[in-house]
């Protein structure tokens, strides 16, 4: 795998490797409307991705700057065929680090929250609480059916 980079330049083919990789996990990205938003995002978001040795996009995070203390994991998706081998781990620490050498103090990720029976979910919220994000408050920004949990990992005096 490569190391995770991230693109200021608009690369044209990371829509496409975005369609594709909530392809292959429809458990938890099964809404097509939202995944049509997700491939948009693509196209002006920040984009941090990692490719297998051919070269093939395996991982892609998006984030949003919504204050300069602030950075939003927007999207993070791995490649059903590599999950649990490091992928998501290794965007999520080049994200840290990167947030860290701006000045930023607070990393920022919305799930489903812990209400919503999904086991996938939890297998979600699992990987964000290993990496330290805590559990801010669960709401109904998404409606009533699908829970969102706002999670935080502030980044002063953390390691
Ligand atoms: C969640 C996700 C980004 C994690 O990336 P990853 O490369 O699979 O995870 P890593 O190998 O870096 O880390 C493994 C850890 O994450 C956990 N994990 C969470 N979801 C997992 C999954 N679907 N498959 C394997 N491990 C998963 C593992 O349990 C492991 O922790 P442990 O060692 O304590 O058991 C990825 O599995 C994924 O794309 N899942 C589906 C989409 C999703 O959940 N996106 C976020 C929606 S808010």
């Amino acid at each position: 795998m490569s190391r995770p980079s991230w693109s200021s330049v608009r690369e044209p083919q990371v829509p496409e490797d975005v369609a594709r990789l909530l392809g292959t996990v429809p458990e938890w990205f099964g809404q097509p409307e939202s995944n049509a938003e997700y491939v948009e995002a693509a196209r002006s978001k920040k984009t941090w991705t990692v490719r297998d040795a051919a070269g093939r996009v395996v991982g892609v995070t998006l984030v949003d700057r919504h204050f300069p203390h602030v950075v939003e994991i927007h999207l993070i998706v791995v490649d059903r065929a590599v999950h649990g081998s490091g992928v998501g781990s290794a965007m999520l620490g080049a994200i840290e680090a990167d947030a860290r050498r701006r000045g930023v103090k607070l990393l920022e990720v919305k799930t489903l929250g812990p209400s919503h029976p999904a086991v996938g979910h939890a297998r979600t919220r699992h990987f964000y609480e290993k990496w330290g994000f805590l559990p801010l408050e669960e709401t109904d920004l998404w409606g009533e059916a699908n829970p969102c949990l706002i999670m935080m990992k502030p980044l002063v005096g953390s390691t």
